[in-house]
C-alpha cells in the first residue's frame, strides 16, 4: 500500500515562532506552568487541544462570504439546519456558540438537584454543566476503558450491566436522560460500537430514559466502526453516522470538532416540549433561533464542513496521521493509551513517570518538559482536570487515569510536524528519571485546569 497522504493541497499558510530554551523557561514560569496560561504565539505546535483549531477549506471561506446574516429567517439557518437535519434524523436545530452552550441550555431545562445524568464518560464542561444544574454526573466506562495499554476496539463504550444497576438503584424519575460521548474524550478518545450504542438505547428505552449523544467527533466514531465493527466495512461512513443518530433521541454538538470550524455548536433533538423550553432559553442567553449563538457566515461554514467530514479520503487519512504518531512513539517504548484515539494520542503519565505520585500531578509535570524542551502545548487529563478534594480528610481522590492529551487539529499539521513532535517526545522520555512533581499554588472552584497556577517540586 502506498503512504496516505494529505487529502488537501496548502493555499494560505501561517508562520509558527520559534523560541530558544532560554525563552521557554521564562515563558513557562510566567504561565505558572499552566498550558492555558502560555500566549499561542510562544508555541510551537500547538496540540492543547483539536477543538476549534481546524484549517477550514476554501469552499467553507466561501461560505464565509456568501453567510446571509438576516437576523430571522437567514438562508445559511436553513442550510445548516437541512445538513443537520439530513444527518441526524433530529426533529429540532437549535444553533449555540458552541458545544457547551448546547450543554447549558439542555441541562437547565432537564437538570436539577436529586436529577443524575449518566454517561459512558462525561467531558469537564458536559460534567460542570450537569452539577452547575444542581444534578449530578456519573460516569459509566468499561473495566477494558479503564486499562491504558489493553488494546481493543472499542474502548469508549458504556458499561450496560453497571449503567442498567444505576437505574434500577436510583429509578427512572431520577434520570432525565442519559449521555453516550462519541468518541469517549476524556476515556482516551476511544470510540464507541454501533453494537453499544444500539444496546444501550434498548435498554434505556425498556425505562423510558431518552439517550442523547455528545456528537463533537461523531464521524471519527463513525469511521472506526467502519474499519472494525463486523458489518459495517461496506456501508459509508454517512450511513453509519446516520444509523448512530437514529438510536438517539438528541444530541449536543461542539461544531469546533467534527465540522471544522473554529466557532459553534447545536443541540438537536425530536422532543417538541423540550426544543421549546431549550428555544425559550436560546433566545434570553444565545440568541433568535435561526441564528443562537452565531453569525450566518457561521452556520453556512458549519453546514460545508460537516458535508467535508464525511469524506471517507479526509478520514482515512486523519485516523491514520493520529495513529502514526501513536505507532512512532510506542516503537519508542514511550508508553500511550491504546490504541492511538481519534483526534488525539494520550501519553500514559502514571507509567511515563512512575516515581512522581498524583497529588504531584505526573500530566502536568511532562505537560512542562514537552514545551521546556520543543515549544509543544499539550494538556494534561488526570488529577488536575478531574482530581476532586475529599471534604473529610482534605486528600486528592484522584480519576482512574493520569494522561497528558496530544490532540492533533484537523488539517493544519503536515507529518514533518508529527515527526518533530515524536523526536521532542523521545527526549522528554529519555530524561524521565530526572523529573520532578508539580504542586498547585492557587486554583479556583471549578474547572481548575483552565487557571491554577503550579510551581515545580524541588
Ligand atoms: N463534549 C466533548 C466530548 C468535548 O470534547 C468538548 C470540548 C465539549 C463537549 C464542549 O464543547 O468546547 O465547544 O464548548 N472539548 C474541547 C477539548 C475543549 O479540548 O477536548 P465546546
Amino acid at each position: 500500500m502506498k503512504t496516505i497522504i494529505e487529502p488537501f493541497k496548502i493555499k494560505s499558510v501561517e508562520p509558527i515562532r520559534f523560541t530558544t530554551p532560554a525563552e521557554r523557561e521564562a515563558i513557562l514560569r510566567r504561565a505558572w506552568y499552566n498550558p492555558f496560561l502560555i500566549r499561542g504565539d510562544d508555541v510551537l505546535i500547538d496540540l492543547l487541544t483539536d477543538s476549534g483549531t481546524s484549517a477550514m477549506s476554501a469552499r467553507q471561506w466561501a461560505g464565509v462570504m456568501d453567510g446571509d446574516e438576516s437576523y430571522a429567517g437567514s438562508r445559511s439557518f436553513f442550510r445548516f439546519e437541512r445538513v443537520i437535519k439530513n444527518l441526524t434524523g433530529f426533529r429540532h436545530v437549535i444553533p449555540t456558540h458552541q458545544g457547551r452552550a448546547a450543554e447549558k441550555i439542555l441541562f437547565s431545562v432537564v437538570g436539577r438537584p436529586g436529577k443524575h445524568i449518566p454517561n459512558n464518560t462525561h467531558f469537564d464542561t458536559t460534567r460542570a454543566n450537569v452539577e452547575f444544574a444542581g444534578a449530578e454526573a456519573h460516569d459509566f466506562p468499561t473495566e477494558e476503558g479503564k486499562q491504558p495499554a489493553l488494546i481493543a476496539d472499542f474502548k469508549g463504550n458504556m458499561d450496560l450491566v453497571a449503567l442498567e444497576r444505576f437505574i434500577k438503584e436510583q429509578g427512572r424519575d431520577a434520570i432525565p436522560l442519559c449521555m453516550l460521548t462519541v468518541t469517549n474524550n476524556s476515556g482516551g478518545g476511544q470510540p464507541v460500537s454501533m453494537e453499544n450504542i444500539r444496546r444501550t438505547s434498548q435498554m434505556l428505552r425498556k425505562h423510558g430514559i431518552a439517550l442523547f449523544l455528545d456528537a463533537c467527533r461523531f464521524a471519527e466514531n463513525a469511521f472506526f466502526i467502519k474499519k472494525r465493527e463486523k458489518g459495517y466495512a461496506r456501508k459509508s461512513v454517512r450511513e453509519i453516522a446516520q444509523e448512530m443518530f437514529s438510536y438517539a433521541d438528541g444530541c449536543t454538538m461542539s461544531a469546533k470538532k467534527d465540522a471544522l470550524v473554529n466557532m459553534g455548536g447545536f443541540l438537536a433533538l425530536n422532543d417538541n416540549t423540550l426544543a421549546e423550553k431549550a428555544r425559550n432559553i436560546l433566545i434570553v442567553t444565545e440568541g433568535f433561533p435561526t441564528y443562537g449563538g452565531l453569525a450566518g457566515r457561521d452556520l453556512e461554514a458549519i453546514a460545508q464542513g460537516l458535508e467535508e467530514i464525511l469524506d471517507e479520503h479526509y478520514l482515512t487519512y486523519r485516523i491514520r496521521s493520529v495513529e502514526y504518531l501513536g505507532e512512532k512513539l510506542v516503537e519508542r517504548g514511550i508508553p500511550i493509551v491504546q490504541p492511538p484515539g481519534g483526534h488525539a494520542v494520550y501519553l500514559d503519565a502514571k507509567r511515563f513517570v512512575p516515581h512522581i505520585a498524583p497529588e504531584q500531578y505526573p500530566g502536568q509535570a511532562i505537560v512542562a518538559e514537552l514545551y521546556r524542551k520543543g515549544g509543544i502545548r499539550s494538556v494534561e487529563i488526570g488529577s488536575v482536570m478531574f482530581g476532586k478534594t475529599d471534604p473529610k480528610t482534605g486528600k486528592l481522590i484522584s480519576p482512574p487515569m493520569e494522561l497528558v492529551r496530544l490532540a492533533i487539529p484537523r488539517r493544519v499539521y503536515t507529518q514533518s510536524h508529527i515527526d518533530y513532535v515524536i523526536e521532542v517526545a523521545q527526549e522528554v522520555y529519555k530524561d524521565r528519571k530526572r523529573m520532578k512533581g508539580m504542586r498547585i499554588v492557587e486554583e479556583p472552584p471549578v474547572l481548575r485546569h483552565f487557571t491554577a497556577k503550579f510551581r515545580p517540586l524541588s
